[in-house]
């Protein structure tokens, strides 16, 4: 193990996860094989080299376990087998050895804070209250009267205790009804999930993505909670998850199945303070690698009340400053849980749509971190803002406009921000070229293809040396050559600009500037680093002027500066 010398980062222990650019796959998304609408892992291995000309050294791809999909993928019913929509366990092996051929690391979906309601145990467990599966999940019997409210993502009255009337009791579910939680107080629920990560750790994945994980340590007691747990996101996760047993739970974890393979785990979710993400990865600890918070995610969710690139440069330099000397984080942008990362956070009109993407994607590949960039980002794929809500597919839209019209809120409202941040933004398919499904199919998509695949798609990117996707390889490259992007130290500079962010990377006698203009002015800036960094590396439009230490930015230009 090479330790960094004391000027860089000290702590920053290097590891090879820490220097990995992941590629997040939706499978039932990317590309389908056989004509039924729906991708598939045959799909994925068509286009292996085309994954691995981005210069990405890692994929992510969401659950392709069997599963009857009430939540795509996310309600698992078989942890040992393939989806059957998605192929086979031999295509799973040829996916993995067609990655590993390219020297691209697999990291496994890991739905483990609860199962389906299909799945063996959970038939096993509601069908008598003493049945040897009882206790694999959360039963409440009804005559101790109704349980405490407890939250539900996915149901349409946002409650997530089910009452089961084969044996007279309620079972707990905080996402849909058909996602029961697993009881992990119970060492052989915690026994069956190891036995689970060392089938898939021997088949040779690289890494696990821990779902839900801070939800698997609750107060099972289910007391009443007090008011405020409902006052944002950081609170439902404080009452409902993070429990007292999430650390000895890690560490068995850790003991039994991480530390035997050359493997890591990320957890999606970091609890709700920096403490909380710390105590999940700090290397001291062993339990995980690498924490995937969701503050940045959560930033500005509100139509009525978008960000601030104040608040967006705030968020992301106190989390760096916080995992400076321990502890290691993701950079994320986007995800099949979020909208399209450039109309989120950049500008999707036609105008500014191939510039924002590639500063944001400068932004994600020169930040200290992990960086998974979600498939698609790469080209600048926009949202495509479902109208109505017929049009929509996810359990999370439908349910929800099914809870807010109960619940009398305000639809127009409710719609306008389903519009702009739906989970099924994110989830259209992959727009590989002009024909009619983009490519992607040639049957009917699951989900409708977003228009603009005739003018955004890889066959168009290809040619084009200016593409986002040309752009994004640069970048990758980059990354890859240079390790100040991955473990040097990161100063904030112009804090108090409201529409540049930027930032230099230093790491022994190495080091880095990156400008970003995150608007449509043009601003001149001095910035005595410019001295220092002469050499522009990357640049996302086709001039750079700088006369001394001062920059003209037009709008959305990003330069990276040796
Ligand atoms: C988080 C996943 O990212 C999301 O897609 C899923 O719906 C929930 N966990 C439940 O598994
Ligand atoms: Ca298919």
């Amino acid at each position: 193990m090479q330790v960094m010398s004391d000027a860089a980062s000290q702590g920053h222990i290097q590891k090879w996860w820490k220097e990995q650019i992941v590629y997040q796959i939706y499978p039932r998304s990317f590309k389908d094989s056989n004509g039924d609408g729906v991708g598939d892992l045959s799909g994925i291995i068509d286009k292996l080299d085309y994954i691995k000309s981005l210069g990405v050294t890692s994929v992510w791809i969401n659950p392709i376990y069997a599963s009857p999909n009430d939540d795509n993928g996310y309600d698992i019913s078989d942890y040992r087998a393939i989806m059957p929509e998605f192929g086979t366990m031999a295509d799973f092996d040829e996916l993995l050895e067609g990655l590993h051929a390219r020297g691209i690391k697999f990291i496994m979906d890991l739905v483990v804070n609860h199962s389906s309601d299909e799945h063996e145990w959970f038939k096993q467990s509601r069908s008598s209250r003493d049945n040897p599966y009882r206790d694999y999940y959360h039963w409440w019997p009804a005559e101790k009267g109704k349980p405490n409210w407890r939250w539900s993502y996915f149901d349409e009255r946002g409650d997530a205790w089910k009452y089961d009337e084969q044996t007279d009791s309620y079972y707990l579910h905080y996402f849909a009804v058909k996602q029961p939680d697993l009881n992990w107080e119970n060492p052989k629920v915690r026994q069956e999930v190891y036995d689970i990560m060392h089938f898939w750790a021997q088949k040779g994945v690289d890494g696990f993505r821990l779902d839900a994980f801070q939800f698997v340590s609750k107060d099972t007691d289910f007391p009443q909670l007090p008011e405020e747990y409902m006052e944002g996101k950081q609170q439902i996760i404080k009452y409902h998850g993070m429990g007292p047993n999430i650390h000895p739970y890690l560490r068995e974890m850790y003991d039994e199945v991480l530390s035997k393979y050359d493997v890591f785990a990320v957890s999606e979710g970091a609890g709700s303070t920096f403490q909380d993400a710390h105590d999940l990865v700090d290397t001291h600890r062993n339990e995980l690698q690498i924490a995937y918070h969701f503050e940045g995610a959560e930033l500005g969710k509100n139509v009525d009340n978008p960000h601030t690139l104040l608040e967006f440069k705030q968020l992301y330099s106190a989390w760096d400053e916080s995992f400076s000397s321990d502890g290691w984080l993701s950079i994320f942008l986007a995800n099949h849980d979020m909208s399209r990362m450039v109309s989120r956070w950049g500008n999707d009109s036609e105008e500014y749509r191939e510039v924002s993407t590639k500063l944001l994607n400068t932004f994600l590949l020169t930040m200290r971190g992990t960086p998974f960039t979600y498939f698609g980002d790469e080209l600048g794929m926009t949202n495509i803002r479902f109208q109505t809500i017929e049009e929509y597919k996810d359990i999370d839209a439908i349910n929800g406009y099914k809870k807010a019209q109960a619940d009398g809120a305000d639809m127009d409202t409710f719609m306008r921000n389903l519009i702009e941040y739906s989970r099924d933004n994110s989830r259209t398919p992959m727009q590989w070229d002009a024909s009619p499904q983009a490519g992607f199919t040639t049957g009917e998509p699951w989900i409708n293809v977003h228009a603009n695949h005739s003018v955004i798609n890889v066959e168009a990117q290809e040619t084009d040396p200016h593409s986002p996707l040309n752009h994004f390889r640069e970048l990758t490259a980059l990354r890859q050559q240079h390790k100040v992007l991955v473990y040097g130290d990161y100063d904030l500079l112009l804090p108090e600009h409201e529409d540049i962010y930027a930032y230099t990377r230093y790491l022994d006698d190495e080091s880095m500037l990156v400008l970003m203009n995150f608007s449509a002015i043009t601003h001149t800036v001095h910035i005595p680093q410019l001295q220092a960094h002469t050499k522009v590396l990357v640049n996302n439009t086709t001039e750079c002027v700088i006369e001394g230490d001062v920059i003209t930015l037009t709008p959305y230009q990003a330069v990276v500066l040796g």
